[in-house]
Parts: structure tokens; sequence; C-alpha cells
């Protein structure tokens, strides 16, 4: 009794500050965002951002998990869905109930939301869902052109949104509907725990053992054909970079050194490339 008494004395002062100094404005928001959002969405996307059993059974789609989604998805996607909803579903805009305002206080409160992703489940959905084109260790070499995620530079969020929207044109398709939000989250933390870590170290000596012979160090590398341009290597991402190593036009000469050379190795060397400094 005592306790709730100060909080909510605390809260109120809370309040009271938050209307004149700018430091307390984002909890008020949160505030008034959760008071909005058990209003107005708790009934599909439920009170604490995870689907009401109403929500559960909307069709053509149920509605969608929160909680998985609020760090992972950018809120400028959240305004854009919260505002003018999605075609088709029952998640109709919401423009014509809130005010600008009060959507980015729900945003606030979606954005205070917080999920830990289940990496087990996550190795087991990608093992489903995205191997038979990524391969089981994500290096992608099943030949139908998916990237190789073990070296991808997106973050968590890049991930996600590959996931949620795929890549058009290309067998990349939307996993959005195919998949639920805690299993996107899972997936794509899992993703990224496969990441290679470059060794800059490693890659120094084996630039030394591999290299050395004939560019005396990274600086001196000339990128082939354009004299003119004065492009260098820092131009050039991982991913072209690789590709001149392994396949560029040095090969006929430098072949032999990088043959042997693992895709890993060839990573290590680009990192010790990119740190190198005159
Ligand atoms: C009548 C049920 C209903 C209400 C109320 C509702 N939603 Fe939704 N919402 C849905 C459904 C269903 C979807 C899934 C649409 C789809 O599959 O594309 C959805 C999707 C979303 C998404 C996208 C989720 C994702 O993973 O892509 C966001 C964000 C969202 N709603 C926010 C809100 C907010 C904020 C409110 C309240 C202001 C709200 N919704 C109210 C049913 C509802
Ligand atoms: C039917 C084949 C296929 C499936 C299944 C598939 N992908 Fe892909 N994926 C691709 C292709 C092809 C690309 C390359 C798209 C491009 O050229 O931009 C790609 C690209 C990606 C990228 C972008 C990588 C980067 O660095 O740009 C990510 C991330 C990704 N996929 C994740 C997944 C995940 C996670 C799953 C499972 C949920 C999955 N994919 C399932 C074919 C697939
Ligand atoms: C036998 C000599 C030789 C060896 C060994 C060699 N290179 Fe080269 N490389 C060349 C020549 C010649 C060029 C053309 C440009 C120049 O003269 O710098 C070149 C060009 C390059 C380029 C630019 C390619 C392009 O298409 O623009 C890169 C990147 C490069 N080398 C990296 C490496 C790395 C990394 C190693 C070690 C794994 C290596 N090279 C080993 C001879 C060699």
């Amino acid at each position: 009794m005592r306790a709730s008494t100060i909080s909510g004395m605390a809260m109120a002062t809370g309040l009271a500050m938050a209307l004149f100094s700018a430091p307390m404005a984002a909890s008020a928001s949160i505030a008034n965002g959760k008071a909005l959002y058990e209003a107005n969405c708790a009934m599909c996307h439920g009170k604490t951002g995870e689907v009401s059993d109403y929500g559960k059974k909307l069709k053509p789609f149920p509605a969608r998990n929160h909680r998985a989604l609020a760090q992972y998805v950018s809120r400028d996607e959240l305004r854009r869905i919260i505002t003018y909803g999605v075609k088709g579903t029952a998640m109709t805009p919401k423009k014509y109930t809130l005010d600008p305002l009060e959507i980015e206080e729900v945003i606030d409160y979606i954005q205070s939301f917080d999920y830990k992703p289940n990496l087990a489940n996550g190795k087991k959905r990608f093992k489903a869902v995205c191997a038979s084109c990524h391969g089981i260790d994500g290096r992608a070499i099943t030949g139908v052109g998916a990237k190789n995620l073990v070296y991808t530079k997106l973050d968590l969020k890049g991930i996600v949104h590959t996931m949620r929207y795929g890549r058009p044109g290309t067998m990349m398709t939307s996993k959005r509907h195919q998949l639920k939000n805690t299993d996107i989250a899972d997936i794509a933390n899992y993703v990224y725990e496969l990441r290679y870590m470059a060794n800059p170290a490693k890659g120094k000596k084996l630039f030394a053992k591999n290299c050395v012979s004939c560019h005396s160090t990274p600086a001196k590398i000339k990128l082939i054909g354009n004299a003119a341009s004065k492009r260098n290597i820092a131009d050039l991402d991982d991913r072209l970079l690789d590709l001149r190593i392994r396949h560029g036009r040095h090969v006929d000469r430098a072949g032999k050194k990088v043959d042997k050379l693992s895709a890993d190795n060839i990573q290590d060397i680009i990192a010790y490339m990119r740190k190198y400094k005159n």
C-alpha cells in the first residue's frame, strides 16, 4: 500500500517534470504509448506484444508478435505499417484513429519491448527454411545465387529486413508470412552467430607468405584497369575484393599461391589489407 502510494507520487512528479523538462519526455511518451497501445492494439497484438488468442485466429493472416519485432525493425518501417496498415489484412490504417504524435508514442512503447532470442530454435528453423539455398553452414555453395551469410556485412536489422521483404527479382523471397516474428528473430540471431570473424593478424602472416613477393605492402597494390581513376582497395567492398584476389587478372601469375588459400584465409587477408596503414 505504502509502496504503491510512493510510486504513485513518483509517477505524478515524473509526469509533471516530463511536461516541463526534455530529458523526461521519452518516459512520459512511453506511458502515453502504453495507454494508447492497450486501447488500440492489444486486442489483436496482446497487452505484452505477444499475439492475443483473438489475434491468432485472424484471417487471412494472424496478428504478429511485437516483442520479437521491436529491436529489429526500424522506426520508419513501424510508422509506415501503423499509419497505412497492411492491405488485405485485419491491420487497418491507424491514421484515422491516432494522430501522428500518438503514433510516435505507440512506437516508443513498442520499442521498449525486449526479446531473448532462442538460438536453438533459430538453428532448427534455418535448417528447415534456409539451408536448401544457403547451405547448412550458411556458406551458400548450393549454386542458386544465394549469398554467403557467413561473410555478410548486414547487421541484425539488415538480416531481418532481408527475411521480411526478400530481394525482388531473386530467389530470396519474402519469408514474412512463412515465419512468425519469433522465428525471424531467432534465425537472424543464429545467422549472425555463424559469421566468420576475420583475423587481421592471421591475414598479415598469410600476406607475408603469399603476396609480399609481388606486393611489398597492401598499399602498393594497384587495381587493374583504372590507371586514370586512382581508385584503390578502399573503394571496393569485401566481396569485390575477394573476387579480384581469387579471380582477378593477377591470378595467371599469382595463381598457385592464391589457389591454396581458403575463402576464410582470403577474408583474413582482406581484414589485414583494410587495417594496414602506410
Ligand atoms: C483487429 C486486429 C488488429 C489491431 C487492433 C491492430 N493490429 Fe496490427 N496487425 C494485425 C494483423 C492481422 C497484422 C499482420 C498483417 C500481415 O500479416 O501483414 C498486423 C501487423 C502489424 C504490424 C507489422 C508486424 C510485422 O511483423 O510485420 C505492426 C507494426 C502493427 N500491426 C502494429 C499495430 C499497432 C501499433 C496497433 C495499434 C495502434 C495495431 N497494430 C492494431 C492486426 C491488428
Ligand atoms: C530459394 C532459395 C533461398 C532460400 C530458401 C533462402 N534464401 Fe536467402 N538468399 C537467396 C538468394 C538467391 C540471395 C541473394 C539475393 C541477392 O542477389 O541480393 C539471398 C540473400 C540473402 C541474404 C542477404 C545477404 C547479403 O549479404 O546481402 C540474407 C540475409 C538471406 N538471404 C537470408 C536468408 C534466410 C535467413 C533464409 C531462411 C529464412 C533464406 N535466406 C532463405 C536465396 C534463398
Ligand atoms: C606472382 C606475383 C603476384 C603475387 C604472388 C600476388 N599478386 Fe596480386 N597482383 C599481381 C600483379 C602483377 C597485379 C597487377 C597490378 C599491380 O601490378 O599491382 C596484381 C593485382 C592485384 C590486385 C588488384 C586486382 C585487380 O583485379 O584489380 C589485388 C587485390 C591483388 N593483386 C592482391 C593480391 C593478394 C592478396 C595476394 C596474396 C594472396 C597477391 N595479390 C599475390 C601479382 C601478384
